[in-house]
Formats: C-alpha cells, sequence, structure tokens
C-alpha cells in the first residue's frame, strides 16, 4: 500500500477547513465528520432506504452495462476514488476480468484501515488482480496515483455532488490534467428529478438520515473536543432549486451554542431555527455533466441511465 497522505496531515487539513467553516456565516462543516464507525454504518442503513434510490439505481446500470462501459473503456488499470469493496465496484471488476484487459485496481482512500481492509477484500476476490491501495487525499493527490498507459479514474456514486461548484470545477480541471491519452474517466451523477423524491431520500421515515446528519455533532463532539447538545438540534432536508441541491441541515430548536477546545475554546453560538450546513447533494441533468465535463476539455464516449432515469454514469476522455 502506498501512503501519500499521513494520518496527522489529513486531520490538520480538516480541521483547518472545519475551523473555517464553523467562522463563516451561516456556519457550515465538511461532510467528513458523517463518517466515523456509526456514520459509515448509518449510511450503508441509507443505501438501503426505500426513499434512498441513488445506490440501487447506479448498481442497476452497472449490471446491464458493466461489459460494454469496460469494453468501450478498454483499459488494464481502474483507479476507483474513494474506494470500494461494494458489490457496485466487483460488477466493474468482473466485467474487467470477462474483457481480459485488465491487471490492476488501484483503490485511493483518506482512510489507511478502510483502505487495507477494502484491498484486501478485493485481492481475495479477484485473484487475478494486483490490487495496489493509495492512501491519499484525491483533491491533492491525482497526479501522484499509479499511472499506466491505460487507465479508467472511477469516482462513483454521486460523490462528486457533495463538492461545491468551485471544488467540483477545481478537481474536474485536476481530473482533465491528468488524463494520458489511453485513459478515461467514469463519473456517477445523481440526476435532478421531483422535489418530493428528492427530499424524502435525504430526509426517510424511519429517521436513519437524520441520525447520520446529527452523529456529525457527536463525532465532533469526540475529536474536536466539542460540546456540542446534539438534542438541541433537528434534521432538515431542503432543495435549493435554482443550484439543483439538497441541502442537509441542523437546526437549533432552542438557543444553543458550544465551545470546540481543539480550536481555542472557539465558541459557536446558534438562535433557535438557526443552522449549521452539514451537506450539499447536488443534482445534475446530463447535459450540465456534458457541459461541465466539456469545460475541462473531456468529451463524452458513452453515457448510461436506469430505467427511471434517476442516475447517470458518464465515460469521458480528453477531446
Ligand atoms: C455520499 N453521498 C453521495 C451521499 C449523497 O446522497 O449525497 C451522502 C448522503 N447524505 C445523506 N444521504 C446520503
Amino acid at each position: 500500500m502506498q501512503v501519500l497522505l499521513r494520518e496527522q496531515q489529513w486531520a490538520a487539513h480538516l480541521r483547518a477547513k472545519t475551523r473555517e467553516g464553523l467562522e463563516s456565516t451561516p456556519p457550515w462543516i465538511p461532510p467528513v465528520w458523517f463518517y466515523d464507525e456509526v456514520g459509515s454504518q448509518l449510511f450503508d442503513e441509507i443505501t438501503r432506504l426505500p426513499e434512498y434510490y441513488p445506490t440501487d439505481a447506479e448498481r442497476s446500470i452497472l449490471r446491464q452495462y458493466a461489459d460494454e462501459i469496460v469494453a468501450l473503456a478498454d483499459v488494464d488499470t481502474f483507479v476507483e476514488l474513494g474506494a470500494g469493496s461494494s458489490e457496485k465496484t466487483r460488477l466493474l471488476l468482473d466485467a474487467g476480468v470477462r474483457h481480459g484487459r485488465l491487471e490492476r485496481v488501484v483503490p485511493v482512500d483518506c482512510s489507511e484501515s478502510f483502505l487495507a481492509s477494502c484491498s484486501a477484500d478485493l485481492a481475495n476476490a479477484f485473484p487475478s488482480l494486483a490490487v495496489q491501495g493509495v492512501v491519499a487525499d484525491f483533491t491533492s493527490h491525482l497526479g501522484q496515483l499509479v499511472h499506466s498507459d491505460r487507465r479508467m479514474v472511477m469516482f462513483m456514486g454521486s460523490t462528486i455532488g457533495n463538492f461545491d461548484p468551485e471544488d467540483r470545477a477545481a478537481f474536474l480541471r485536476d481530473i482533465a490534467a491528468d488524463q494520458g491519452p489511453g485513459d478515461c474517466f467514469l463519473l456517477g451523477t445523481d440526476l435532478v428529478k421531483g422535489t418530493d423524491r428528492l427530499l424524502a431520500a435525504y430526509d426517510d421515515a424511519q429517521g436513519v438520515t437524520a441520525r447520520f446528519n446529527r452523529n456529525a455533532l457527536t463525532v465532533m463532539n469526540r475529536q474536536l473536543d466539542a460540546d456540542f447538545d446534539v438534542t438541541a438540534f433537528r434534521h432538515r432536508a431542503w432543495w435549493d432549486a435554482e443550484r439543483a441541491r439538497v441541502q442537509m441541515h441542523l437546526v437549533a430548536t432552542r438557543d444553543t451554542g458550544a465551545t470546540i477546545r481543539a480550536f481555542d475554546d472557539l465558541r459557536v453560538e446558534f438562535a433557535a431555527d438557526e443552522y449549521l450546513l452539514t451537506e450539499y447533494s447536488t443534482k445534475f441533468t446530463a447535459a450540465q455533466v456534458e457541459a461541465e465535463l466539456a469545460e475541462v476539455g473531456l468529451a463524452v464516449a458513452g453515457s448510461w441511465t436506469d430505467p427511471n432515469g434517476d442516475f447517470l454514469l458518464t465515460l469521458a476522455r480528453g477531446a
């Protein structure tokens, strides 16, 4: 396993971002605080909720089209940003093995322990492939990842929707700059749809997303030595039609405040109804994905949706 990102360096980066967010008006935090062990389990539960369609939709595209995608990509190396040992990744790997050209898979993740277990699982399941995990922050280490003449860089699950527009544009620019002539980029994006379905997906009847959202406060309390009163916040999902994104908020149900000891006792105050922004989940149209890729010099080589037209996978190459 290659380590480009040291745990301390990553922690320092996250702390700086979080402090910047908490000192902003309105305050925000990077969504990374969702994903401790409990939060990762809750996210896993979210992906199985009846209201949360993106995971099933992306899986159904891969079930139907993995062979076509892999044939069009025709690469010897998969680089998966945000490593997944999930069934979805495996559908592409199975297709890669069937296609016969695939030699290597490079899962990339910021968590060394997660990457180690995920790489081991992949190595067991795909003995014919070299599994070369890289601990990295894919927003800053793209240029240092494994290169071959023919790579498919994969960014699935609509994680790109969680970036703000500036970070998204910068990320796509970096992806494009890193693409060699035989490379391609596979991007998963969630598509715009009716507000009711979108909001239900982010505010499910069982309250799993609410628990996932509030868990970010528990994680910050533990890791930043803070004292947010988790019971003083309620979950809210809100559709910003102009920016085409669901925003997740934690809304104060009464006047409340917290001291963040890791940030020199930084104090944040919330009057009742004020909120902390915890996540953007941007939704796209196929035309917008194509335009944003074209903006950085990437052309669409193929695109696939599920039967409901909920989700989009796009394969792009340097124009
Ligand atoms: C990880 N990401 C793509 C999820 C999404 O749908 O934006 C995170 C999530 N937040 C609430 N539910 C799921």
